[in-house]
């Protein structure tokens, strides 16, 4: 091929030299993405059916019920889940490519001839990622002590499926937020510098972790979008929750 066809092809968006099948990652993201936000936004817009004995839904918790809000009361905590996942650094290369194909993949021409990268408006919000970081964890926090309710059935010890499904659920949103970008800077940093042996080595051990991220990030959405289906099917009636103990 002449260097001048290459160049033509070059300026064509979605031109590639790619002889692999480079799509079909930023589509099966884009199809999983999909699903979970259309699950996730009917489940907060139902406000009902997030309650089943011991268990709550991780999308109502905390349960904040006050008289002037008038909406579902997960939309009172629901922005900051949603606003930690959509400014993940993982999330973001998923769904620039998936949705924005900005490129859709490596050595893939994007549509777009601009880039400014983050430092404009919308994305330069992307920034507020550490924040939410902040408040995620404060989530976690009502999750696990949900996790213990969970355990405890009229005031007895017990375990029912809805136990290990919350338990499952709050571990892989730990390991999400515990192998993010910003923790691990958080927890390692030293004024951006490596010279604290102690934080060096924080640094390093989160490092482990933060190798996975995608795994976590792909597993605790499926369960966390899971553990609220069980809580509310098994309210509804549909579902039998079983005693394993
Ligand atoms: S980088 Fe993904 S949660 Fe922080």
């Amino acid at each position: 091929m002449s260097i001048a066809t290459l160049e033509k092809q070059d300026k064509k968006a979605l031109s590639t030299n790619r002889t692999d099948n480079w799509w079909l990652e930023p589509l099966v993201y884009a199809i999983g993405l999909g699903l979970f936000l259309v699950y996730a936004t009917w489940a907060a817009f139902q406000g009902k059916n997030y309650e089943s004995g011991p268990y709550l839904s991780p999308f109502y918790s905390p349960l904040i019920i006050v008289s002037w809000w008038k909406f579902s009361p997960a939309f009172l905590i629901l922005w900051i889940p949603a606003g930690f996942r959509l400014t993940c650094y993982y999330y973001r290369k998923a769904y620039y490519r998936s949705y924005f194909l900005g490129p859709p993949a490596c050595s893939v021409k994007s549509p777009s001839s601009t880039y400014s990268g983050e430092t404009k408006f919308p994305f330069i919000l992307q920034n507020l990622h550490r924040y939410f970081l902040i408040g995620a964890t404060v989530l976690l926090l009502f999750l696990w002590s949900d996790v213990i309710k969970s355990f405890n059935f009229n005031g007895k010890f017990g375990v029912g499926v809805g136990s290990i499904v919350l338990l499952l659920n709050t571990i892989l949103l730990s390991l999400y937020s515990i192998s993010c970008h910003s923790f691990r800077h958080l927890i390692g940093g030293c004024m951006d510098s490596f010279k604290c042996g102690y934080q060096f080595n924080l640094y390093h051990k989160i490092s482990c972790a933060n190798e996975h991220h995608m795994f976590w990030a792909w597993t605790s959405l499926f369960m966390v979008g899971f553990a609220d289906l069980y809580v509310r099917l098994c309210s509804m009636g549909v579902w039998t929750d079983f005693r394993l103990l």
